[in-house]
């Protein structure tokens, strides 16, 4: 179908002599965005699923409201693989995919695009692992509705859609030093320049270890930081899936002999292709038990790696979220926007101390609805964004959290204009969520960094120009 398609649209910009880049994208590339929140948060960006069935709230400013202050701490946007699951992929694909015999293929249920002329698979080499998918790197160039530098172009606009009155003539943009977060805040910036007069400071903060928590990833600086925080719990949990998978795959191809590990790579690969291509044909070969079991998965291996699950991601996660209550109490006088890119983790470590998906219980290794309030796909998909909003209604002033284009309530503090919280009620949520956490600088060990962020208030003395790096910390 997508090649068919695609073919189309090749065929009719040829015989009408205008250039393929004039088609409209979205022609050319069926909607797999229903699988999104199924791909453990490699998905391309997606509202946060609360649906138009559910209690969808309005997302714009309440009526009689005016907009006081906008906190944005957001991820990344769509991008390739890492180097280490991308370098698996290409092998996998060079070793057990490719070798299939083409004639056998024809009549495959799950593989026949292999045959297909008009197929490419969207890593050709490692070259651009690690990095932003964009117009000019994705396989199928302008025809990838998805690349992350549409979605930052696009969240730059609605940005200045909403808070026009929050950007001013002079604006400091905060990124992490890693490639693909500085791409995304120069390409949201670019929106913000086209559509206002602003002048766009881009501060880039270091990922290194030794700069405590005055950065946009205070993880990279907690030495006591461990992943095996509940191993016992995420082994426990029943992966044949995988198996079953591999074994369904391998029964209906001659010749394949995938393994679980090889069936797992097969939903990164549906995953960061669809962020390189628009579309990969590869997504089709799931059930969708399988997808949500591979969901669960990765949602109980962050709960504990990322999450309220371990030991010391609040400590971490509370260094931004101090730092967004300090901006609410004692804001810098020169701007009322303050923006910063990061990655999923430290958005993760940020939401667990905020305390947004944490009931307090740990989830455990069967899958069941009850189990299921940590949905890591959904709070952090590519392009993720965390966004505080602070408007005055009367004499009163109240705080909203905005999390991927949905309101997301308080928890218990939700009776404000448009579901917000009454701004001293919201202080009071703040100080005793922090005041349960051991503070950073002793739950990391970190003896010699800062053990706050200063960035948002010191950043015009102290200049922050840090070299970037390809792979994250
Ligand atoms: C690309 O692959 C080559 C050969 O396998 C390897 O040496 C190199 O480190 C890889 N580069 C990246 C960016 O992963
Ligand atoms: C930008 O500045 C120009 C020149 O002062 C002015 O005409 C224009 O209206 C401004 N645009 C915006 C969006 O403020
Ligand atoms: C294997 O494939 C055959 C023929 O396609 C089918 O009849 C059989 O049910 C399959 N077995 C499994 C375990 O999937
Ligand atoms: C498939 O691979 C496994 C190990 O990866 C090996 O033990 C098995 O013999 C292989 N089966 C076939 C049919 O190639
Ligand atoms: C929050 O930040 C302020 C200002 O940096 C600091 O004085 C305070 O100790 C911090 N509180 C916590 C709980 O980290
Ligand atoms: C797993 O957690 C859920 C939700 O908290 C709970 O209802 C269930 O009893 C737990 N199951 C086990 C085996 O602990
Ligand atoms: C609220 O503000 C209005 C003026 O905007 C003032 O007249 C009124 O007394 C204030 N009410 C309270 C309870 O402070
Ligand atoms: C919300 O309120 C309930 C009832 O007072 C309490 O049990 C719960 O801990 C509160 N939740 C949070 C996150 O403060
Ligand atoms: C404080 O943390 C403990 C342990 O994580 C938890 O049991 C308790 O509910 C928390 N209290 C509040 C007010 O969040
Ligand atoms: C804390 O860090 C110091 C060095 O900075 C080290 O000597 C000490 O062992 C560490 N303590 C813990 C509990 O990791
Ligand atoms: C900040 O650093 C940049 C890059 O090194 C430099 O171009 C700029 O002039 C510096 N600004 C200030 C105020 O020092």
């Amino acid at each position: 179908m997508y090649t068919q398609l695609l073919t189309a649209v090749v065929a009719g910009a040829i015989a009408s002599a205008s250039p393929l880049y004039s088609t409209s994208p979205s022609e050319a590339t069926p909607d797999q965005s229903e699988l999104f929140p199924f791909l453990a948060g490699a998905a391309p960006y997606f509202e946060y699923p609360l649906g138009s069935n559910y209690y969808k709230m309005n997302t714009e400013i309440p009526d009689s409201c005016n907009l006081k202050q906008v906190q944005v701490f957001a991820r990344h946007g769509e991008r390739f693989p890492s180097k280490g699951t991308g370098n698996k992929l290409i092998e996998l694909y060079k070793n057990k995919i490719s070798k299939l015999s083409k004639k056998d293929l024809a009549d495959n249920k799950y593989f026949s695009f292999l045959v297909d002329p008009a197929y490419e698979f969207f890593l050709p080499d490692n070259s651009t692992l690690e990095l932003e998918t964009t117009t000019e790197n994705s396989i199928t160039g302008p025809l990838n509705d998805y690349s992350g530098e549409r979605t930052a172009l696009k969240f730059g606009n609605e940005f200045v859609d909403k808070y026009s009155s929050l950007i001013g003539d002079k604006l400091p943009i905060f990124t992490s030093s890693n490639k693909r977060v500085y791409d995304t805040a120069v390409n949201f910036a670019k929106s913000l320049s086209k559509y206002t007069n602003v002048s766009i400071d881009i501060q880039i903060l270091s990922e290194s270890e030794n700069e405590g928590a005055n950065s946009m990833t205070p993880a990279a600086s907690c030495s006591t930081w461990s992943d095996s925080d509940g191993s016992e719990v995420i082994e426990a949990f029943d992966d044949s899936y995988l198996s079953n998978l591999a074994a369904r795959l391998n029964n209906a191809t001659k010749g394949l002999n995938l393994t679980s590990s090889d069936a797992n790579m097969l939903f990164s690969w549906c995953a960061y292709e669809i962020n390189a291509a628009g579309y990969s044909p590869v997504c089709d070969i799931f059930t969708q038990e399988e997808l949500i079991l591979y969901a669960y998965h990765d949602d109980l291996s962050s709960f504990y790696s990322d999450g309220p699950g371990n030991t010391v991601v609040k400590p971490i996660g509370s260094v931004l979220f101090n730092a967004s209550t300090t901006l609410l109490k004692n804001p810098p006088s020169e701007y009322k926007a303050y923006i910063g890119f990061t990655h999923d983790t430290d958005m993760q470590n940020m939401m667990a101390a905020v305390g947004l998906f944490d009931t307090g219980v740990m989830m455990n290794s069967t899958f069941e609805y009850r189990n299921t309030i940590y949905k890591k796909s959904w709070m952090t998909p590519m392009g993720a964004r965390f966004v505080l909003e602070n408007f005055d209604c009367g004499n009163s002033s109240y705080v909203r959290y905005v999390i991927n284009d949905e309101v997301l309530t308080v928890p218990n503090c939700s009776s404000g204009p448009g579901f917000s919280c009454e701004i001293n009620d919201y202080y009071k949520y703040t100080e005793e969520r922090l005041a349960n956490v051991t503070d950073y600088a002793t739950a990391c060990n970190v003896t010699d960094a800062p053990g706050h962020l200063s960035f948002f208030w010191d950043y015009q003395s102290k200049n922050y120009t840090a070299p970037l790096n390809l792979g994250a910390y």
